[in-house]
């Protein structure tokens, strides 16, 4: 292992060569069960053929022009990821290169929109407790977990954290001085916590009343991984912006805010940007991304897999397990004891899982992975407990 890193990561002791499939391989040789995806980001697993012709083909003919250009490539992507987000009322898309940047981005619009109608003072923005929304100083800020909000201050004004599933709090919060609500559908980091039904139909229901702006953090939970295109898909709502990235383009850097209606025509010109953002590189690889995940016979099948997955850790009735849940390849599992050394384990075993919070196992695995990978990553799990 190489020392130069700085220590932001507890990393494990390993290190990767190459990929095939739901397979990693180290520089032994060695080959383990990725049910990781880079966290949700390799969707469709390492090296998948479409992918790697369309970087490749995207590589020699042009990667890279500045965003007072368009490309032939970027500008297709962009038109594909707003026809596939159309469902949800999603008009418009702005290109970044990770969810942060993508989270800065819906707080920006938020905040404009508010000022260009009501002027200054209604700029709070709302999340959830045990939210994350990223690493940036403003995207820190609006993240509900307490032991993010040391050692970097002063953090960026102008949030404030209900619990999360809780309508009564969040009708007190929305007050006159509220621009957005964000939320994740389902809560990723904060250890796979899917948002009741009722209470994101409330949200809806709450910000279209009184003209804040529904803002879903899809970067988890979006691009198909928890069996439709987008999660707020399942709970019947049309958030004003959605957040998209790590899957968005199967391992190639971007990341994208979309906004419908309301929203889709706050920016104007010089009012954002990002050097990088939506490159004709990142842009030929969601292309196959999209094209891919869109199929409904796709989807089905990550919603198949993912029920594969909880039934069988269901059916071991173990109490070392406490809870099981999540949608579609989206699992967590709650444990009595601590998870890391159950991360270790797996990874010396060949598997590779991970964890939200101290108490929770999170599996997000590529939606190629096949049954028989389901079964063996399950025999490896079944071993420890
Ligand atoms: C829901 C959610 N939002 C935002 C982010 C930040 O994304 P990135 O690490 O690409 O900046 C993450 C990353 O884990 C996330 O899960």
């Amino acid at each position: 292992m190489n020392d130069v890193f700085m220590n932001t990561y507890h990393r494990l002791p390993v290190v990767f060569t190459h990929g095939q499939g739901s397979w990693l391989f180290d520089t032994a040789g060695k080959r383990y069960l990725d049910w990781t995806a880079g966290i949700a980001v390799n969707c469709l697993g390492h090296n998948y053929p479409p992918l790697v012709q369309a970087i490749t083909e995207q590589a020699q003919r042009l990667i890279h022009v500045s965003n007072y250009y368009q490309t032939d490539t970027t500008a297709a992507f962009a038109q594909e990821l707003v026809a596939a987000c159309a469902p949800v009322g999603m008009k418009k898309v702005f290109l970044a290169n990770s969810g942060a940047e993508a989270n800065e981005g819906a707080c920006k619009i938020a905040r404009k929109y508010s000022l260009d109608r009501y002027g200054t003072g209604r700029h709070t923005i709302i999340s959830l407790k045990g939210s994350f929304h990223g690493r940036t100083i403003t995207t820190l800020s609006v993240t509900g977990q307490e032991h993010l909000h040391q050692n970097f201050g002063p953090f960026t004004e102008g949030f404030r954290f209900i619990p999360s599933g809780e309508s009564a709090a969040l009708d007190r919060a929305l007050d006159s001085t509220v621009c957005a609500l964000l939320i994740e559908p389902i809560q990723g980091e904060g250890g796979i916590v899917p948002q009741p039904l009722d209470f994101m139909a409330e949200a809806a229901r709450l910000c279209a009343e009184r003209d804040i702006l529904l803002i879903c953090d899809e970067i988890q939970s979006g691009i198909g991984r928890t069996g439709t295109f987008l999660a707020c898909q399942q709970y019947q709502i049309k958030p004003d912006i959605i957040t998209l990235a790590k899957g968005l383009a199967g391992g190639i850097p971007v990341g994208a805010v979309l906004a419908g209606e309301k929203a889709a025509a706050v920016f104007q010109e010089g009012d954002h940007g990002s050097t990088f953002g939506g490159n004709a590189l990142a842009a030929a690889a969601g292309r196959v991304v999209l094209r891919t995940v869109k199929e409904p016979a796709f989807l089905a099948a990550i919603e198949r897999k993912g029920k594969a997955i909880q039934d069988g850790i269901r059916a071991w009735n173990n109490p070392a397990i406490t809870q099981v849940r999540g949608r579609g390849l989206m699992i967590g599992v709650d444990t009595v004891s601590h998870v890391m050394p159950i991360l270790e384990w797996a990874l010396s075993h060949g598997l590779l899982i991970l964890s939200a919070g101290q108490r929770t196992l999170r599996f997000l695995p590529p939606y190629t992975i096949s049954d028989e990978e389901i079964s063996a990553g399950l025999a490896i799990l079944q071993e420890y407990f």
